[in-house]
């Protein structure tokens, strides 16, 4: 042999043996030599790769230290969407789960689950190719998320090539796995320490910090920061050889990854509301922020059969714990107007740190709630941080208010444009009553604007402000008819600013359908309906077209929002609104989302009747929306099938009468099957 070829092996032999301390000393807490051992393996395998750099393989531990600098990071679309969970907040919660996965299965013994920590970081996927890490990514939005590659890398408990122990099954080809990246607690309190010393802003709290960290553009900073990482499911597990959720996380830590020791099987809801009781005990121990439990179903064939909505897994859910508080005082109530003119009462306080975040407003709802409260300025209150929903006044510490306190009224004028503030019967909230409110107006264009609507850059609250003040714009469309002759006059605007407006608001006419629907602002659509609606209907004129009913029948959607698309769709303002933006002059062009329209059950209208064998009504529906279809609720002649099981009901009188075909449970088996 050759003395470089010697060398070569030497250099394979030291990336293998440091990689396996690597995991010895992080995954599993028992390193087998001394740091000073260490260091010299690992200075050895540098003056190696310095001498023959042609040895350098991209996987080698020294290029843990980050790479060049990018300018951005490339979106990422996920393979598989990586959805968020379902949360409860109190065992009542909880076993209502419970009871949904037992009906939804048709079972009524007790369920097993995989219990554990939710830990406050961030969720990163991170796929392999014949062993290799090829790419690392970032949650985003569960569809589309920020290639982090470069970053992951210089995490040391992630495995950069996977070496399995000999009895382990091998990995698959291509492996997604899943898991959480996080800042132990420790490390977060020193770069803490360490950054106000240095006279830098400190980090809010760990996951912040995590973020932070993470999302650095030059990744030798990344290296810097000891981030590391729990794993906790593999995406597409079905093609692994294993029958549930902890034979997962086995075969996760054999092929290298780090699996938080903390997991547990619990075999019935029981038993996990004793897990969760425990770690809320334990959780002060832990070196990272955990805010509540995971449970998964165990069975990885049940957790096929009750799927997921667009949302999350129908068998998972975060079992949170009791929300940090803090107690602090009022020192005023603003009202704000909203986009669609409710006014919403808020809180400022003197700033309070809860849970490790600085919180100085809170939003008090509206003035039912302030009354049930008794909120007054002046008072003493208790703030709750859930997660990352706005703060809350959760109670008054009555005890300690102050003399000469007053009731809070809402204003009966608009605090934007003094018009009278109504409040509808039978609604909680007050609204300016003047549709050309400019604080209505210029809401309505930010969100259309804003980074999850028509994502049009530079369409701040400055510049939205500006062109309504101005007179330049009141309605979206209004946007694709402004000059840049018009936007270069603006005060503090120049060319520059008004042509890459111009080319962001051009840009804008290309999007997606969600979006748009999104965009519009109606009223209890967010982002997360407005893909629900786009997968659904594929076009805006299907969705135009909509009734209540049909809309109803959608899974995720009920009566209250169903009436509000409907309502906001027949008003002739609106109307007017898009016929606009997709008519010849403008001309937005929508894509459907890639899943809309494809499935065996595409544009079929489904009602069921009577009861099924194989699977509850409700397994039923959710396989029929899977496969593409819809189930309404009743028979027209809109309808394509009616599926008849057990004791029917008029419905399938009524599917004769309408000549609309019947399918039996097997019928609608095959119809599924495509
Ligand atoms: S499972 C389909 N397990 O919680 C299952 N998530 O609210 C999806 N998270 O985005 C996730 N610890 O960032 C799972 N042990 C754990 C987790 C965990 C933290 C995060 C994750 C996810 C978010 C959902």
């Amino acid at each position: 042999m050759s003395n470089l070829e010697k060398t070569r092996r030497r250099a394979e032999e030291l990336r293998s043996e440091i990689e396996r301390h690597n995991r010895l000393y992080y995954q599993q807490d028992a390193p087998e030599i001394s740091d000073a051992e260490y260091d010299a393996l690992y200075q050895e395998l540098k003056d190696i790769e310095a001498a023959f750099p042609e040895m350098i393989t991209p996987d080698s531990p020294t290029r843990r230290v980050g790479a060049e600098p990018v300018e951005s990071f490339t979106p990422v679309e996920h393979a598989t969407p990586m959805l968020s969970l379902e949360n409860a907040f109190s065992p009542a919660e909880a076993i209502e789960f419970d009871a949904r996965i037992k009906r939804f299965l048709g079972s009524n013994q007790p369920i097993t689950y995989l219990a554990e920590p939710k830990i406050d970081g961030l969720a990163v996927e991170i796929i392999y190719e014949d062993g290799r890490l090829v790419q690392a990514a970032t949650r985003g939005n569960g569809y589309i998320g920020e290639d982090v590659t470069a970053n992951v890398k210089t995490i040391l408990t992630v495995p950069l090539t996977l070496r399995p122990r000999k009895e382990a099954p091998p990995p698959p080809r291509r492996l997604e796995v899943r898991g959480e990246i996080y800042l132990p607690l420790d490390d977060f309190n020193l770069l803490n320490r360490e950054r106000e010393a240095e006279g830098q802003t400190v980090f809010a709290n760990p996951r912040n910090a995590a973020a932070g960290s993470l999302r650095q553009l030059d990744s030798r900073l990344t290296a810097k920061r000891p981030l590391t990482m729990f794993c906790y499911a593999v995406a597409r597990h079905e093609t692994l050889p294993v029958a549930t959720q902890s034979e997962v996380l086995r075969l996760l830590r054999d092929w290298g990854f780090r699996v938080n020791p903390e997991a547990a099987v619990c075999p019935s809801l029981e038993a996990v509301l004793d897990y969760h009781q425990a770690l809320d005990r334990k959780r002060h121990e832990l070196n990272y922020e955990v805010d509540g439990v995971v449970i998964k179903v165990e069975s990885l064939e049940r957790q096929a059969r009750l799927g997921a909505t667009s949302r999350a897994p129908r068998w998972a859910l975060a079992f949170k714990f009791t929300p940090p508080e803090a107690e602090t005082r009022i020192e005023a109530i603003e009202v704000q107007v909203g986009r669609t003119g409710v006014l919403t009462p808020v809180a400022v306080m003197a700033p309070v740190k809860i849970g490790g975040v600085t919180v100085s407003r809170a939003t008090l709802h509206n003035e039912d709630e302030i009354r049930r409260k008794d909120v007054r300025v002046g008072d003493l209150v208790i703030v709750r941080r859930a997660g990352d929903v706005i703060p809350e006044v959760a109670s008054v510490v009555i005890e300690k208010r102050p003399e000469g306190t007053e009731l809070f009224h809402m204003p009966s004028a608009c605090p934007a444009c003094g018009s009278p503030v109504i409040r509808p019967a039978g609604e909680a909230a007050h609204r300016c009553d003047n549709a050309s409110c400019p604080a209505q107006i210029k809401e309505h264009l930010i969100h259309f604007g804003s980074k999850n609507a028509l994502d049009i850059d530079g369409l701040g609250p400055k510049m939205v402000d500006l062109l309504v003040d101005q007179g330049l714009a009141r309605t979206p469309a209004d946007l694709y008819h402004l000059t840049r002759a018009q936007l270069a006059e603006l005060p503090r605007s120049g060319e520059k600013s008004a042509d890459n407006l111009i080319s962001a608001i051009r840009k804008s006419k290309r999007t997606s359908l969600e979006r748009f629907i999104h965009a519009l602002g109606i009223r209890h659509v967010g982002q997360r309906l407005s893909r629900i609606l786009a997968e659904h209907f594929g076009g805006l004129e299907a969705l135009r077209r909509a009734s209540t009913q049909e809309l109803e029948a959608i899974h995720e959607i009920g009566p209250e929002v169903a009436r509000s698309i409907v309502s906001y769709l027949s008003n002739p303002r609106n109307r007017d609104l898009l016929n606009r933006l997709t008519g010849p002059e403008i001309g937005l062009v929508l894509t459907a989302p890639s899943s809309a329209g494809r499935g065996p059950l595409a544009g079929k209208t489904l009602v069921l009747t009577g009861a099924l064998t194989t699977m509850t009504r409700q397994e039923a529906t959710a396989r029929i929306v899977a496969a593409g279809g819809r189930v309404a609720s009743a028979v027209s002649r809109k309808t394509d099938y009616v599926v008849v099981g057990r004791d029917p009901g008029s419905k399938a009188r009524q599917a004769t009468e309408l000549d609309v075909r019947m399918l039996d449970e097997n019928g609608l088996i095959e119809l599924l099957k495509g």
